[in-house]
């Protein structure tokens, strides 16, 4: 009788990544009314197109229309976002949250992360707006674009879960109705500027 042969983990294929879900909508502007739920609805978003760009990262390549919508996010979603949270949210939770809420070095450490990542991000979307013209598609990515990808989901994931679990948690017991409506109100009149109504 033959033997089993022990399997040898070295040679061991690693298993393919599974597709992400696809890319989803824009939010409904209608939801600018609950300023905190709006962000909270952005960061599920968030984590959509992160997994899109892990994936491709993982793959090391990417098909064309993929990369334009990663695109539009990191050009024109990403900044509004954080510009809602460092001109908006995070100064408004620093008048308004007590010390005890333990607050100003988490805000001061997310506002760090967003120092660094903007940075990241306008190489990752510089990588991905180079490719949008290629002559074939799926597209291959550089491996050194493909590690700053990862690079990038890995903080960003991070990031959010903190701003999830402590900053809205925070910001939901301690603004009252005023901060909350001008929260809003900036938050609409920052998209209107840029002319999106509804992302
Ligand atoms: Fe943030
Ligand atoms: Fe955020």
């Amino acid at each position: 009788m033959a033997r089993p042969r022990a399997s040898n983990p070295s040679k061991a294929a690693s298993p393919k990544p599974r597709p992400p879900g696809p890319l989803p909508p824009p939010l409904p502007a209608a939801l600018l009314e609950r300023p905190l739920d709006y962000l909270m609805a952005e960061h599920h978003r968030h984590r959509s197109y992160l997994a899109g760009l892990r994936y491709a990262a993982t793959l090391a390549e990417i098909p064309r229309d993929q990369a334009a919508r990663l695109h539009l996010f990191l050009a024109s979603e990403l900044p509004l976002h954080w510009a809602d949270e460092e001109e908006d949210l995070f100064p408004i939770l620093r008048r308004h949250a007590l010390p005890e809420d333990g607050l100003a070095e988490v805000l001061t450490r997310l506002s760090q992360d967003h120092a660094m990542n903007e940075a990241l991000v306008r190489t990752i979307d510089h990588g991905l707006s180079v490719i949008l013209d290629a002559d074939h598609d799926p597209v291959p990515l550089e491996r050194r674009l493909c590690g700053l990808i990862l690079t990038y989901t890995a903080t960003e994931a991070r990031h959010l879960a903190v701003e999830n679990a402590v900053v809205l948690a925070i910001a939901g017991v301690r603004l009252r109705k005023a901060e909350l409506h001008g929260l809003s109100a900036a938050m609409k009149a920052r998209r209107e500027a840029f002319h999106v109504t509804d992302a």
